[in-house]
């Protein structure tokens, strides 16, 4: 796969799956766009990266931030070939005890997050004759999961979002696809160990989620998502690539 001045936007890229991708595309020759609402994290992770990639503080759920990065991208490089959709967080409850702040949250990154960038990108890659979006939503979204609610209603938006993009943009030469990771040892998960009474034991209830009896790692998803945006994908249009250990076969 070759992103030889290729220039690719990874959202939530500062940690876990998204520092994963960003890595990845950057060795496969593509200038990286390192785009976190943790901006030093964000220029921390660009400076490991090297070559042209560069790190952008921008939350993806404020219109203005995401306009004006996109905007800063496209004038530095001329350029946008892939963005992937990838910031998101979780956090448990169901439709009882979730606070309606806390629901409007969670919706304003994970899914409006991808509308807005995406809103903003779509025109530049029409513009230079097309591009790949690359979305990261969730195995949970297919099969439900207790306890997690407001985001696995979220992650069902990005799956069908993905269908909806995928048709609107599919003349501009722009191809939109979906990966929907199983339960992936990120940072995400290091934090709830570091809380969790018994981390040994919340641990192994991870791994045992899938057939294969372990997490998957940010770097088994990279894999799936820089493939998606390659060339070598060009007939995957609308697609959600489930890469989850057979958890939802399971
Ligand atoms: N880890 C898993 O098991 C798993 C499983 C399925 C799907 N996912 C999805 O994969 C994506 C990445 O998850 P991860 O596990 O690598 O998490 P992570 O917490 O390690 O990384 C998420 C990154 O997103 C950034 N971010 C959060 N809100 C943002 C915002 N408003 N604007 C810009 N950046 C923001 C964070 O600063 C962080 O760097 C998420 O969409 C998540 O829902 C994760």
């Amino acid at each position: 796969m070759d992103f030889e001045g290729k220039v690719v936007i990874v959202t939530g890229s500062a940690s876990g799956i998204g520092r994963a991708t960003a890595g990845l595309f950057a060795r496969h020759g593509a200038s990286v766009v390192v785009a976190d609402v943790d901006g030093s994290a964000a220029e921390k992770a660009a400076g490991e990266l090297g070559g042209r990639s560069i790190g952008c503080k921008v939350d993806v759920s404020k219109d203005s931030e995401v306009r004006t990065m996109v905007e800063l991208v496209a004038d530095s490089f001329g350029r946008i070939d892939v963005l992937v959709n990838n910031a998101g967080f979780g956090f448990r409850g169901n439709v009882v005890s979730i606070a309606e702040d806390d629901w409007d949250r969670l919706m304003s990154v994970n899914l409006k997050g991808v509308f807005l960038c995406s809103k903003h990108v779509i025109p530049v890659m029409a513009k230079q004759g097309g591009g790949a979006i690359v979305n990261t939503g969730s195995y949970t979204a297919g099969i439900g999961i207790a306890d997690r609610a407001a985001y696995v209603a979220s992650k069902g938006g990005v799956v069908s979002l993905t269908r909806a993009m995928a048709l609107d943009h599919a003349a501009d030469g722009i191809r939109v696809n979906c990966v929907a990771p199983g339960t992936i040892h990120s940072p995400y998960f290091d934090k709830m160990f570091a809380q969790a009474a018994d981390p040994a034991a919340m641990k192994k209830e991870l791994d045992d989620r899938a057939p294969v009896h372990r997490m998957g790692r940010p770097e088994e998803i990279a894999e799936a998502i820089v493939w998606l945006a390659s060339d070598k994908a060009s007939f995957a249009v609308g697609s959600t690539l489930t890469v989850d250990g057979g958890t939802s076969i399971w």
